[in-house]
């Protein structure tokens, strides 16, 4: 997406080898109007699915899903994060591990939002490792639903969060940005599918 591509390149920074920093427009500070820009283009990527929900996980899966949800007239469902292991029977659960912040989180979704009726959309904010869309597949798994796909607004395809999705069994992935690789504090992107 050629609008996010810009301002990546305008408003992002690179951290490190492997980090891009984008809180002016997507993990702090929401830029509205971009957001609901993507959320259209995950509803045109996505059309024609029967989408009865889209699955995010907080905090900053939140805005570009409830955009997603916005254009394509479906709730949005995010799962929330507890550090506490307290097992429920009324949620479905699963483990999420965060590479970045090196700390395992708990992720849940109420069972009264989600269900095997369900066609879901996944969506997040960026790919890198894989565990949270692992997560959320989990999730949609221990309830039955069917995955239709993945919506991801910055995937680093330098990491192996694509892949290790695939080999879980998951398809139709679009990402609105891939990043090849950063290049003396510059992002290279990668062509979209
Ligand atoms: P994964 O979800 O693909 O496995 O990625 P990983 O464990 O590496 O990421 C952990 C957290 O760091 C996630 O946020 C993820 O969105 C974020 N993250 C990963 N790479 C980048 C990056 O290059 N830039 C930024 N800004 N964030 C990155 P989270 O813990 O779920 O936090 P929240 O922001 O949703 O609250
Ligand atoms: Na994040
Ligand atoms: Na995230």
């Amino acid at each position: 997406m050629k609008e996010l591509e810009a301002r990546i390149k305008e408003d992002g920074r690179v951290l490190g080898a492997d980090i891009l920093k984008v809180d002016s427009f997507l993990n702090h500070q929401i830029d509205p109007k971009l957001m609901q820009a993507m959320g259209a283009e995950f509803a045109r990527l996505f059309k024609d699915q029967d989408i009865t929900k889209v699955i995010t996980v907080e905090a900053s899966g939140i805005a570009p899903a409830v955009m997603a949800g916005l254009s394509l007239g479906v709730p949005v469902v995010f799962a929330r994060k507890s550090k506490s292991r307290i097992l429920s029977d009324d949620a479905y659960t699963a483990d999420v591990y965060s590479y970045t912040k090196q700390r395992s989180n708990q992720i849940r979704i109420d069972k009264r939002f989600l269900s095997a009726a369900d066609n879901v959309l996944l969506i997040d904010d960026f790919l890198a490792n894989g565990q949270a869309l692992l997560g959320m597949k989990a999730l949609a798994d221990e309830a039955g639903a069917t995955i239709v796909g993945a919506g991801i607004v910055i995937e680093k395809s330098f990491q192996p969060g694509r892949q290790a999705a695939i080999e879980a069994g998951l398809t139709n992935i679009h990402s609105l940005a891939k990043i090849a690789a950063f290049e003396d504090g510059q992002v290279i992107f990668d062509d979209l599918d």
